[in-house]
């Protein structure tokens, strides 16, 4: 997008260019013609009005670039003036005196009302220099000729406020334009960040009930397995006890595939939720303990950051209590060498395990809440795999199912709230979870 207070032409070459310099060779051609110096002039002045643009960029630490082109072109405009009348006349009865407009016209563009003023003066004033009395022995000034010099000045001034109005209308215009297209840009990321959401939700729930249909599927039979297996335990139990071995296989992977279909059912459940008012702080610690007790072993050290003032929040304690076990669970499972996890197994183990979890007020959009963060110091989320850990059976560990993110993000929508990981690849992942006060 073009600087707003540069004006288009400035930024190339173009027709307008070549036709203003025409408009200098027409002036070149008319008298005083035989003047070599006022063909010089001319010509500095068009080659100036070529290469402005550059030295508009230009900065010094006494005059910024336009300050500079604008005394350039008084400069310049002066001189010429010099050279358009016979040696006898007073250089105000220059035919060419108009082209002081260029120098005034350029300020107007360049600069707001005051500075446009300034400059419209130092213009006028460069005019009137040749009134000064060293000049008079070459001519005399006529009261007419004052007269027609108050009138041209005011003409400077009134050009010169005329054009820089408009000019700051102009600039005004494109500010707005500005930042109506900074809003619509704003809104166009939420609308596709919304819009990334929803796909996410649809999926959740398109998966969601083909896993419950599945789930009661398998389960029923799964029944029938498992109490058959224990059958043949206890018939053939203490006769043969290959048979027993190989019946209590059949139990134990019946659990573990009842317990799988468990969680599936939990993900696929359309959610009831049981809504109080919740202490965050509470529940987080009971996730704490539950992982703990899972791997007592680990060596992960816990920091707490709770804040005194956290208010409760309306939620369903149970899933509340689900949505932080996982993400606990996580944060350990990321650390742990021996949980599948390929890059934890190398990076876990040089650094402290650590989990630091904050609890604290906020407030989201303008809705009160309190928000959760889990951060650990594991190998992080790799950025690949970013947005697709929220999608079921996505999974890393060699026996991970991949459900429970999905889990804890189908639980924080139905809770109107929001979830989201920060991660630097080796520096660990952070989960940030936040609760409105009143959930739906
Ligand atoms: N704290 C974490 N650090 C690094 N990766 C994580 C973390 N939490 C989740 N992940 C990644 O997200 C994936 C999905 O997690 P999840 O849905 O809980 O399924 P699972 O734990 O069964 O693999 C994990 O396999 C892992 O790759
Ligand atoms: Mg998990």
């Amino acid at each position: 997008m073009p600087e707003p207070s540069r004006p288009a032409r400035y930024e190339k070459f173009g027709w307008l260019d070549v036709l203003g310099l025409a408009f200098l060779a027409g002036l070149a051609v008319l008298p005083p013609i035989a003047e070599i110096h006022k063909q010089i002039i001319l010509l500095a002045i068009g080659i100036f009005q070529v290469f402005e643009s550059r030295l508009v960029g230009f900065h010094t630490r006494l005059l910024s670039g336009r300050s500079y082109s604008v005394l350039i072109k008084i400069l310049l405009c002066s001189l010429l003036l010099v050279h358009t009348v016979p040696i006898t006349e007073p250089v105000i009865n220059s035919a060419y005196w108009p082209i002081y407009f260029l120098p005034v016209v350029t300020a107007a563009t360049y600069f707001g009302p005051l500075a446009t003023l300034g400059w419209t003066a130092i213009t006028s004033v460069a005019y009137c220099s040749y009134l000064i009395p060293a000049h008079f022995e070459y001519y005399e000034i006529t009261p007419d000729a004052y007269e027609l010099l108050g009138i041209r000045i005011l003409f400077f001034f009134l050009a010169a406020l005329l054009i820089n109005r408009f000019v700051i209308e102009n600039r005004r215009q494109v500010a707005r334009y500005q930042t109506l297209s900074e809003t619509l840009a704003e809104s166009n990321r939420q609308l596709q960040h919304a819009q990334a959401e929803a796909r996410r939700a649809e999926r959740l729930a398109a998966l969601g009930q083909l896993s419950a249909g599945l789930a009661h599927e398998i389960r029923n039979p799964l029944g029938i397995i498992k109490g058959s297996a224990e059958m043949l335990s206890q018939k053939f139990g203490p006769s043969q006890p290959a048979a027993s071995e190989l019946a209590g296989y059949i139990s134990t992977e019946v659990n573990r595939l009842n317990a799988l279909v468990s969680r599936f059912l939990d993900f696929a459940r359309p959610s009831r939720l049981e809504l109080k008012p919740v202490d965050l702080r509470q529940v987080v610690d009971r996730a704490l303990e539950i992982a703990q007790s899972r791997y007592p072993e680990s060596g992960i050290s816990i920091e707490r950051h709770f804040a005194a003032d956290v208010p409760s929040v309306l939620a369903d304690e149970q899933m509340c209590e689900q949505v932080f076990t996982n993400l606990v669970l996580n944060a350990y499972e990321a650390m742990l060498p021996q949980n599948g996890d390929a890059g934890s197994a190398t990076s876990g183990t040089a650094k402290e395990k650590k989990i630091t979890v904050s609890i604290s007020r906020d407030s989201q959009n303008g809705t009160r809440g309190v928000v959760t963060t889990i951060e650990d110091s594991g190998p992080g989320v790799p950025e690949e795999l970013r947005e697709q850990i929220f999608n079921p059976f996505v999974s890393s560990k060699k026996t991970g199912v991949g459900l429970g993110l999905s889990i804890v993000a189908k639980i924080i929508d139905d809770h109107r709230g929001t979830l989201e990981v920060t991660s630097r690849p080796g520096e660990g992942a952070r989960f940030r979870v936040f609760l409105p006060e009143t959930a739906a």
